[in-house]
């Protein structure tokens, strides 16, 4: 084993961008414009009778979170979040045109915080989504919910609706870290929350830790560990800090000083997630968690987890059409997104022309690597030619089983039969790992070279 921890040069840290987290492949840095006419082909050719899933962007907040990195404006009153949803309405329509009445199997709220809308307009939107589609049989309807905007009213609306998984932002417990970053919830309110789901009768909830974030110690994070852990959420996602003030402006509120280093991060999510699988959390993928009752915990053990825009998923659609600013749909043809700035958003649609303007048309090539990257994100290993056989498409890996080997001799991989597989010292690198098969991905950089990059984040 030949482990390097060398720091990177700075000319080849310059050649090396933000390893891509692979919630789809091609990733969307790869977009380029795409116009209706196209995008509309692919909604035309979308396979008949197949359920799709729905994914809608709520990009409204009341107060700004100064660690987001989420598409979100802050609106401290309710009026543009009016005139929002009542746009957001006639993209549904618009949509349905286009498509016909299409069954749906998922539907995911997003945003910016869904638990903004008031309970008699969120009843309004879903009262025309059942009008355009078939939401009858879905699987899974799961909204994210900032605890401080949403209450019992609101939480029964939901229920009514069919709503069957709430996602809670949870962050950390820590009043300091709360503090620094201008997130301040008790635990008094998430017990509140938690009591109006149960009363409401919707049993599978999220909740999302971050670590890395100020002021974060191995025992805060202990702390909000065993917090959690008296809650019992079926499912936790243990999200890494992404400090990127040069991107998130706002996020320069926070002191870099303030922040844990890598070896810091590291520790706290290896002890985060030793005390989660203690507790009967299995580990799934690059940071879920999920209890024996939650399906996710299922359909890894079947070996048909998926990833997508949203995460870790059972969702085994081909087809997510993303509705409001900055959505992206994801079909078999190719991926298409909504324009991003929600002024854009409102014109476009309300002159009744298309919300898109990016995409990309996705090849056989891109489809086989889709599921060679996606499967190593999902289960740490994969066999690249067992995937380009069942894609029928010949390809000999030959760059990329070098680079494979490499990690080999360097510990962070081994082999498993045919498969490739992570070891545990590799585990933290999955992301750089991942990019071997990224052939948009510049692979000038040595393999090595972007492990040790990911590691210093
Ligand atoms: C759209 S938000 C969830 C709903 C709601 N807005 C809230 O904050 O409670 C999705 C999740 O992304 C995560 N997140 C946001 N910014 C992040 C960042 N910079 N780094 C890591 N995770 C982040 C948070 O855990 C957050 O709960
Ligand atoms: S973390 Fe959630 S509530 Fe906070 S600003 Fe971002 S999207 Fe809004």
């Amino acid at each position: 084993m030949n482990q390097v921890n060398t720091p990177l040069k700075e000319a080849v840290v310059a050649k090396l961008r933000r390893l891509p987290r692979y919630t789809s492949y091609p990733t969307a840095l790869e977009f380029g414009e795409l116009d209706d006419k196209t995008y509309d082909l692919w909604l035309h050719e979308l396979p008949a009778g197949e359920a799709v899933s729905l994914y809608f962007h709520i990009p409204y907040c009341e107060k700004l979170c100064w660690f987001c990195g989420c598409f979100m404006s802050v609106s401290n009153k309710y009026g543009p979040v009016e005139t929002f949803l009542d746009v957001l309405i006639s993209e549904v329509r618009q949509m349905a045109e286009k498509t016909g009445r299409l069954n749906v199997s998922h539907i995911h709220f997003g945003g910016g915080s869904p638990s903004i809308l008031k309970p008699d307009d969120f009843k309004k939107l879903i009262d025309v989504v059942k009008d355009c589609f078939d939401i009858s049989l879905a699987e899974e309807f799961a909204v994210e919910i900032d605890p401080r905007t949403v209450d019992r009213d609101k939480i029964m609306s939901y229920a009514k609706a069919g709503v069957n998984r709430a996602s809670l932002g949870i962050q950390d417990f820590n009043l300091k870290t709360q503090e620094a970053i201008n997130r301040i919830q008790s635990i008094e309110l998430i017990e509140d929350n938690m009591r109006n789901f149960k009363d409401a009768g919707i049993e599978k909830i999220n909740f999302d830790l971050i670590y890395g974030l100020p002021y974060q110690t191995l025992e805060t994070i202990e702390d909000t560990i065993q917090k959690t852990l008296e809650f019992k959420p079926s499912r936790i996602a243990l999200f890494g800090y992404a400090h990127v003030p040069h991107m998130k402006k706002h996020q320069q509120l926070i002191a870099n000083h303030s922040l844990p280093n890598q070896k810091e991060r590291q520790a706290q999510f290896e002890l985060a997630s030793k005390i989660l699988q203690e507790n009967g959390y299995k580990s799934i993928g690059l940071d879920h968690f999920a209890l024996g009752d939650d399906p996710l915990f299922e359909t890894f053990d079947q070996g048909n987890l998926r990833r997508n825009f949203q995460g870790y998923t059972k969702d085994k659609s081909d087809t997510l059409i993303g509705f409001g600013p900055s959505a992206i749909s994801s079909m078999p043809n190719g991926y298409a997104q909504n324009v991003a700035s929600i002024k854009q958003y409102l014109d476009k649609i309300n002159l009744d022309t298309s919300p898109v303007v990016r995409g990309l048309k996705i090849s056989r090539e891109d489809k086989m690597f889709r599921e060679i990257i996606s499967t190593l994100m999902c289960y740490f290993e994969v066999d690249p030619l067992q995937i380009s056989k069942t894609h029928q498409f010949e390809y000999d890996f030959k760059n990329e089983i070098l680079s494979l080997n490499k990690l080999i001799d360097a510990g962070y991989m081994e082999m498993n039969g045919e498969a490739f597989k992570i070891t545990e010292v590799g585990r933290p690198f999955l992301r750089a790992i991942a990019t071997i098969f990224d052939q948009y991905f510049d692979q000038s950089s040595d393999i090595i070279d972007r492990c040790i990059h990911e590691s210093e984040g």
